[in-house]
């Protein structure tokens, strides 16, 4: 259960409150540590160690993770000890085998439940047990916008929209935070795809950036008020993020005041002053980087007056700043791991996995599967023993241990480091303990004859459909890998009552949609997705996610029907013989993102402005019962709001996610943007009043020459929907001229 103390730290971080009571003397008692403190302190605190890569140099205060930042125990600061992330402690190549953690469902699941008090729980959960595993930094929550639906990483993000993904992540930065540990956004910024990512070049006008991936970033901020914020891995407007003083001082810390350290991402820090003067204040995880960019080299550019002193003592004063804010001086350092209850977590992430599934078909109402099915045919998708999770520096090693580990079927990027690993809940055997009096059973999918022949012989067939994505590569196509399109389509072929189960890190083309009877999209469910599914499949819990991105019909509506640096990429690592080499990955040289294509209209606002049609739209998720909408009122002035009234008008309990679009004027165009939501659980019958506040960000354009935001006087039409492109009602907004501060 969500505690009342919870819910109202979520509801004062989105009022903009600083959710740390102690961040208000953390700058006078930061400064007055670091007055006392020797260059070697100071320049101690600006460097992480990969625990790893450090041999016999590893004090026994570093615990293996992703960074070690020494403490400065004469002043009673304390060691930085970081983990990854976002999806649970994870354990990276699975170096430490006993190691395992709850593995919560993928981003893209916690942000398909459009529920932050979800998210704050789910964090609460993940942080708890980094806290109990005696980390004090937490590498999440990555917040980029999924702009690039063939993302190798967007299991990781929440979503296509800003508001949408920074009340999640938010949220769940808020919530790993209130463990009393320092919680990191990141990748700042535009990290969109993996192809090429240390020399992509997000090429991106101002007013776009700031009313798309910078506004999810700027929303995370407020709401999660982390203690630190990592720069992605790419380049933007030619300039590393690591490097750029635009992202990092003009943005970041001038216009957001954000008080924290800026950290690299891991091996991607390439100049000392350039990086330092930029904004950057630690250098991270330095044994992958060419050279210590910010040990010797940084202390003979502040000697030679390169770099101020005033500026290396503001890095300093960063992580000290954040460290108090999080209470880490004012505790003592446990040197034990601590007990974790992993049966409670479970009930979490299973939780979340149930709010997460989305179910995007039910022709006949196939789904809930009666209880008199007597035959059920499990397909595929290694469903016998697990479900699929997404690889990568996130990779949790699941309670249980893995179920399946497989190497990458292609060599790549992420062969030498990720797994295609599967975490022991399996969907089957969850089917057969919610269906005892049924024949439940299991084919492997490889053969989509004798498939098809088992589904021909049973009363329902569920085809459980993957696609495994990982960090470090994208995805080629939205297709489903294999022959897993002819498999559905040979297993629909036999048995209309086919039900297809999505395990995927994203959006996929579904060539079969018209013949199956039920699609149901699960995600990478996490530590207890069989569970989840089976309850969802069997009525016991009420479908109730809504999509967080667009599912497109085809490649060819996409701002970028292929991939950028695709060819680049390919010529760079040919060896001599011509063979594809992965070592040379260095070689790759920069070449451009043009995101000045689709701007700010990321997602649905393209397919919007473009008037296409996508197979799924954003914000899509049906139910098991169904909702009507009246009374929409809204009023504008200085502070916008809406409200609706929504009632159930089925026969069972359900979930309605009323969803608010406005069509606003932005440089010339009509743009469609959501402006807030409320999730509701209604009985048969209920009827409810939702009311929201709507962020006058969203109804204004930024113009950086004010600079700022900008409401021009007039109206905006606002509709309520149950999707991106749904219009239950309509009403006229009408705004004053006004401006708001970056
Ligand atoms: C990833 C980060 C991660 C870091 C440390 C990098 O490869 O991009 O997200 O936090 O490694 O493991």
């Amino acid at each position: 259960m969500q505690t009342a103390a919870k819910v109202s730290m979520i509801a004062l971080a989105a009022m903009g409150v600083p959710v740390n009571a102690a961040s208000s003397n953390a700058d006078a008692r930061a400064a007055q540590l670091v007055r006392q403190m020797t260059q070697e302190e100071k320049l101690s605190l600006v460097t992480s160690d990969m625990p790893l890569m450090m041999g016999k140099n590893r004090p026994a205060e570093a615990v293996i993770g992703a960074g070690y930042v020494a403490g400065v125990p004469r002043l009673g600061i304390p060691p930085l000890r970081e983990t990854d992330a976002s999806l649970g402690v994870a354990n990276l190549m699975n170096l430490r085998r006993d190691d395992i953690a709850t593995a919560l469902p993928s981003t893209l699941s916690l942000a398909s439940s459009w529920n932050p008090v979800l998210a704050h729980e789910a964090g609460a959960m993940i942080g708890a047990e980094a806290r109990a595993k005696r980390f004090n930094v937490m590498l999440a929550g990555g917040v980029n916008l999924v702009r690039e639906p063939r993302g190798g990483r967007s299991f990781e993000y929440p979503s296509e929209d800003p508001l949408l993904a920074g009340t999640i992540v938010g949220a769940q930065v808020a919530g790993i935070q209130s463990n009393g540990i320092i919680s990191t956004i990141k990748h700042f910024a535009f990290n969109s795809q993996e192809t090429g990512r240390s020399v992509v070049n997000a090429v991106i006008d101002e007013p776009s950036a700031r009313e798309s991936d910078l506004l999810a970033f700027q929303i995370a901020l407020e709401r999660g008020r982390p203690g630190s914020v990592m720069s992605a891995y790419n380049k933007v407007n030619g300039d590393w993020a690591s490097e750029n003083d635009w992202l990092l001082n003009q943005v970041l810390k001038r216009d957001w005041g954000f008080a924290g350290w800026v950290m690299s991402d891991w091996g991607n820090v390439h100049s000392t002053a350039k990086a330092a003067l930029a904004g950057l204040d630690q250098q991270s995880g330095k044994g992958l980087d060419s050279k210590p960019f910010f040990g010797k080299p940084l202390d003979d550019a502040v000697a030679s007056g390169e770099v101020p002193p005033a500026r290396l003592d503001d890095m300093a004063l960063r992580v000290v700043r954040s460290s108090i804010a999080a209470g880490l001086l004012d505790r003592s350092d446990v040197s034990e791991v601590q007990p974790i209850d992993y049966d409670a977590n479970a009930r979490v992430a299973q939780k979340a996995a149930e709010q997460g599934m989305v179910l995007l078909k039910n022709e006949g109402d196939l789904l809930p599967l009666a209880r008199s099915v007597r035959t059920i045919v499990a397909i595929g998708g290694h469903a016998d023993v697990g479900v699929l999770s997404g690889g990568g520096s996130t990779q949790v090693r699941p309670v249980g241990g893995p179920a399946l580990e497989l190497r990458p079927d292609h060599p790549g990027p992420a062969s030498a480091f990720a797994r295609q690993t599967y975490v022991r809940s399996s969907p089957l055997q969850a089917l057969q303990a919610r269906f005892p009096d049924a024949r439940v059973t299991f084919v492997d999918g490889s053969d989509p004859a004798a498939a098809s022949g088992a589904a021909a012989a049973a009363d329902i067939a569920i085809v459980f459909a993957e696609e495994w994505r990982t960090e470090a590569e994208d995805r080629q196509s939205l297709s489903l890998p294999g022959r897993q399109d002819e498999l559905i389509a040979a297993v629909a072929g036999a048995n209309p009552r086919t039900v297809v189960v999505l395990e995927t890190g994203g959006a996929v083309l579904m060539p079969w949609a018209d013949k199956v009877g039920a699609i149901l999209e699960a995600w990478y469910p996490g530590q207890r997705g069989g569970q989840a599914l089976a309850a969802l499949l069997a009525g016991d819990t009420a479908p109730s996610g809504r999509l967080p991105i667009t599912f497109p019909a085809g490649e060819d509506q996409l701002p970028r029907p292929k991939l950028d640096g695709v060819a680049q990429v390919d010529a760079a690592i040919r060896d001599s013989s011509g063979k594809p080499n992965y070592g040379l990955l260095n070689n790759v040289p920069t070449f451009d993102a043009d995101y000045r294509i689709e701007g700010a209209k990321v997602g649905y606002k393209w397919f919007a402005a473009k008037g296409l049609k996508p197979l799924f739209p954003f914000g899509y998720g049906l139910t098991y019962t169904s909702f009507g909408y009246d009374g929409l009122k809204a009023r504008g002035g200085t502070a916008p709001s809406v409200s609706i009234q929504v009632t159930n008008t089925g026969k069972v309990a359900g979930v309605a996610v009323p969803q608010f679009y406005a069509h606003v004027r932005v440089r010339g165009e009509t743009v469609t943007r959501l402006v807030g939501w409320q999730r509701i659980q209604l009985k048969p019958g209920e009827r409810r009043t939702v009311n929201i506040a709507i962020d006058p960000r969203l109804l204004a354009s930024y113009n950086p020459e004010l600079p700022g935001w900008e409401i021009a006087k007039g109206t905006v039409a606002l509709v309520v929907g149950e999707h991106a492109g749904d219009v239950k009602a309509e009403q006229t907004l009408a705004l004053s001229a006004r401006r708001l501060k970056p």
